[in-house]
């Protein structure tokens, strides 16, 4: 009997080290350890024996277990271990491979633009403000000293959509707003920049366009503080070297009126192409607040002055990125936009 026991150990432990999977692991543990495992029989097999050998066998068999459960233990943590390293090694990730490239979107430079001018202004305290593009003719023309009929509604060619509403032809028409808005008739600074439209349509002309608006409105406001702000705009804007020049002109809600031209960037003033070789680019228009726009918009005149600017986005726009054709910037052709995926802006 213990030489039978002793060649089930034999047996079962050259069983259990070559066993190469965790399944013919197990299959050597049920035929041996199982219920109906060989060296369980041997215990199955002990009501034969005498009571003497019963101890000594029943023990012997015991022991065997052990050790067959400790060695099938010790071969089963190895054979995981592989397991596990041949599945490691074989989902392992090449992280020095080229990543698949993510396209990313480039903020566009009519909105560069915009987000430059408003920190600029807000770094001077202005107030960014908002107005409609459907505008009514009031708050467009009339209140801005425009009446029905003035010629000089002929400047800008509109959009109407019947006779009271029309398209915004000017963010000038926020002024209006922006003073009846304050019930107080406090003092105002603000800047609105936005969408507006006239029927034109040529390579700097688009019939949707942007402009900027700035209105300030306060006591002892001169002349003087438009030059000096518009001085500082324009240097931060297209650079520390630009020189302005102030041309008497007119706009009916402005009084005296000026058109603002900047040094040719592009040849210093010498005369080039971009400037049609004048040195000068007509950049925006301006002037004091016309004392009938106060006072139709409720603020006193003998107590306020103020000072308005307007400028064309799409024109900066085209000037600081030298782009010849205004249409490029609404067509959103990505290998014009791609030229804007700058990441230093
Ligand atoms: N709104 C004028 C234009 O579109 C520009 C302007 C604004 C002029 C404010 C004077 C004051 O041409």
């Amino acid at each position: 009997m213990k030489e039978q026991i002793a060649q089930i150990k034999e047996n079962a432990i050259n069983e259990i080290t070559e066993a190469k999977t965790l399944q013919e692991l197990n299959d050597v543990r049920v035929k041996y350890l199982g219920k109906k495992g060989e060296l369980t029989a041997v215990l199955r097999g002990m009501g034969a024996l005498s009571a003497e050998e019963r101890p000594i066998i029943g023990s012997l068999v015991n022991e065997v277990r052990d050790s067959l459960e400790s060695e099938i233990q010790k071969n089963e943590s190895d054979l995981k271990e592989k397991a596990l390293n041949e599945k490691l090694e074989k989902e392992r990730i090449d992280i020095s491979l080229p990543s698949t490239k993510m396209k990313r979107g480039s903020k566009h430079p009519i909105n560069r633009v915009i987000e430059e001018i408003e920190d600029i202004f807000v770094s001077m305290g202005y107030d960014v403000v908002d107005g409609p593009e459907l505008e009514t003719d009031e708050y467009c023309f009339e209140r801005l000293n425009l009446p029905k009929g003035h010629p000089a509604r002929d400047m800008q060619d509109s959009f109407y959509v019947d006779p009271e509403h029309l398209l915004r032809t000017q963010t000038s028409a926020v002024q209006a707003r922006v003073m009846m808005a304050n019930e107080e008739k406090t003092p105002i600074r603000v800047i609105c920049p936005g969408k507006t439209y006239r029927r034109d349509d040529d390579a700097t002309h688009s019939h949707q366009f942007g402009q900027v608006e700035g209105l300030v409105i306060d006591e002892n406001v001169s002349l003087a503080d438009l030059k000096g702000t518009l001085e500082i705009f324009v240097r931060k804007m297209l650079g520390e070297n630009s020189k302005l020049r102030f041309r008497p002109s007119y706009f009916p809600f402005t009084e005296p009126s000026y058109e603002v031209d900047v040094s040719c960037f592009k040849c210093n003033g010498k005369g080039c192409n971009l400037c049609k070789q004048t040195g000068w680019i007509e950049i925006l228009g301006s002037g004091m607040v016309h004392p009938n726009v106060l006072e139709m918009n409720g603020y006193d005149p003998k107590k306020y002055t103020g000072f308005a600017f307007g400028t064309g986005l799409d024109r900066l726009a085209m000037f600081k990125y030298g782009i010849t054709d205004i249409r490029y910037f609404y067509t959103n052709d990505v290998r014009f936009l791609n030229q804007f995926d700058r990441k230093d802006v």
